[in-house]
């Protein structure tokens, strides 16, 4: 079964064509990165207007690469939320659009349903149930996947998503947009020597940022103030390890508890080589498994877009006549 995806919910315009929701024949990302670079963070009316640029230019590359006819799609999917509802209706439109001509099924997908699915494709033998921790740029989520299309949300983020606050960090450390990769680099040199809150590491299954991200600020300001100088990298290192730390102690707690041996990442943020190598080594010591995406399937694209769009189907958990939801939750999806 050949499922066409569209993914358009935030600064990629992706799309993608998968085959029985785990085997990718093109996954065609167009980001707008460089365009949102200079404001420092994603300008939602400028990546309304580029989706719209780019969308047919990036629906027939996907055909191309693949190889393929419009007939030969089975199921036609785009996310429709959570994200920017100016970006979203422009791949919902389109897909939409193509589901009508060319009298198809189509599924209106969760992006961070999607996150999840990337696994599938990454991990030919996962299967659920299993925990997912999901961080991305707007969201945290701490999961009980029970199977493709039925999820316990256990614990969210308060305040700021991980994501949002490595972006904000890299910033006021004067590192470029988006900020993950780039404190991931400089942490790499630096060590822990700042003693960041791990902010409520042991209480409950929530989680908060934005404590963290003032008290990494206001440490900055303190050094300022006295003309004390401060290596980067170390500034770096420290917020990592103090997210890092939360994120591996409250994954495994959860897993502990629900009696489940697979840890499943997914996310922009799961692409952090030191989230993965800390989360492995924790899950070790339990016997448990960790799972993660290849690094182009951890950020956003349409490949993950259309395996959740083929198991929604499947599952007869979709309607035809769906709208963008920017903020649409994974439980009542
Ligand atoms: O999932 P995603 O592509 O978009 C959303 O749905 O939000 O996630 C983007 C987020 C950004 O905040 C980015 O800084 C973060 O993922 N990210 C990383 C890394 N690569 C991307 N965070 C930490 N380490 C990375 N290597
Ligand atoms: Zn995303």
């Amino acid at each position: 079964m050949l499922t066409l995806g569209i993914e358009s919910s935030c600064d990629e315009t992706s799309v993608a064509i998968v085959k029985d929701g785990r085997e990718v024949l093109s996954n065609i990302i167009a980001s707008q990165i460089d365009v949102h670079k200079k404001y420092g963070g994603v300008v939602p009316e400028i990546a309304s207007r580029k989706h719209v640029e780019a969308i047919s230019q990036v629906i027939d590359e996907a055909f191309t690469e693949a190889n393929i006819s419009y007939d030969d799609i089975d199921i036609i999917c785009a996310t429709r939320g959570p994200g920017l509802i100016g970006a979203l209706l422009v791949g919902l439109s389109a897909g939409r659009t193509m589901a009508y001509a060319l009298d198809k099924p189509f599924v209106g997908v969760n992006h961070m349903m999607g996150h999840i699915c990337a696994n599938y494709i990454s991990n030919k033998e996962l299967e659920p149930p299993f925990i997912c921790l999901v961080v991305s740029g707007g969201h945290t989520y701490l999961l009980d996947v029970k199977d493709y299309t039925e999820f316990k949300l256990i614990g969210r983020t308060l305040d700021d998503a991980a994501g949002e606050a490595y972006d904000k960090i890299s910033r006021v450390l004067g590192l470029g947009y988006p900020g993950g990769p780039e404190i991931e680099k400089a942490a790499r040199n630096g060590k822990d020597i700042y003693d960041y809150p791990r902010v409520m590491i042991n209480d409950g299954y929530d989680f908060s940022f934005s404590g963290l991200k003032t008290a990494v600020i206001n440490h900055l300001h303190n050094l300022e103030q006295k003309n004390e100088t401060y290596r980067i990298e170390d500034v770096a290192r420290s917020f990592q390890d103090a997210v890092i730390d939360v994120l591996v102690e409250k994954t495994i707690r959860l897993t502990v508890e629900r009696n489940l041996d697979k840890i499943v990442l997914s996310g922009g943020v799961s692409a952090n080589g030191e989230l993965r190598r800390r989360m492995e080594e924790a899950a070790k010591e339990h016997g448990y498994k960790v799972y993660y995406p290849e690094k182009i399937l951890c950020t956003d694209n349409a490949a993950m877009i259309a395996s959740a769009g083929y198991y929604d189907y499947k599952t007869g958990n979709y309607e035809n006549n769906v709208t963008a939801k920017p903020n649409l939750g994974l439980e009542n999806s």
